[in-house]
């Protein structure tokens, strides 16, 4: 892996975020939606990975009581499949398990095999379907959880 920094994100990170945003996904969040992450919501965490002096991932989770709830993960195309997405989630579970979550979760495409791969290799499990969750273009979410919310884990698929 080409040599990466990891730091907390800041309201200054908007604009390279939602740069990222742009190259990675297609319906991506507005500078402005993620300044107010930022500034204004107490249980946003962000985390940035950097390299050759500029932005080239970053993830983002919201705390809510004990559970991560993972908003997005993202790797700049020129750098993926370098550990960098892997050593950027490592470094988000730490930090937030430090905050005291015990469980993580999140949405992802079915079709998404890259993001699959990556949350299974942290033990996350399939634990659900939410029907046309995506636009542009529609598909299905796969629900995955590490941990569970109730404490017992529950792998239906
Ligand atoms: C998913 C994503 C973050 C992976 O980032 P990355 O830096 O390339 O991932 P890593 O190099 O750390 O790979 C870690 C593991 O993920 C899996 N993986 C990553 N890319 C993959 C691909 N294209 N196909 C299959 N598995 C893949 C592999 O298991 C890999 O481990 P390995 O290299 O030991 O085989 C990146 O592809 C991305 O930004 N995609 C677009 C945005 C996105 O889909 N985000 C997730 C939304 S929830």
């Amino acid at each position: 892996m080409r040599e990466v920094v990891f730091r907390r994100g800041v309201p200054e990170d908007a604009a390279a975020i939602a740069e990222l945003e742009i190259l990675c996904f297609s319906s991506p969040w507005s500078r402005d939606a993620l300044e107010k992450e930022l500034t204004e919501n107490p249980v946003a965490r962000y985390f940035i990975g950097e390299a050759e002096g500029r932005t080239v991932a970053y993830a983002g989770l919201w705390l809510v009581v004990d559970q991560g709830h993972i908003i997005n993960v993202a790797v700049h195309p020129a750098f993926r499949r370098q550990g960098l997405g892997k050593a950027l989630i490592r470094e988000m579970l730490r930090q937030t398990d430090q905050e005291g979550v015990t469980a993580y979760t999140l949405e992802v495409r079915l079709s998404n095999a890259a993001a699959l791969a990556l949350y299974q290799g942290f033990d996350f499990y399939v634990a659900g379907i939410r029907k046309n969750y995506y636009e542009e273009p529609v598909e299905d979410a796969l629900i995955l959880w590490r941990g569970s919310p109730d404490g017992e884990a529950k792998h239906i698929l």
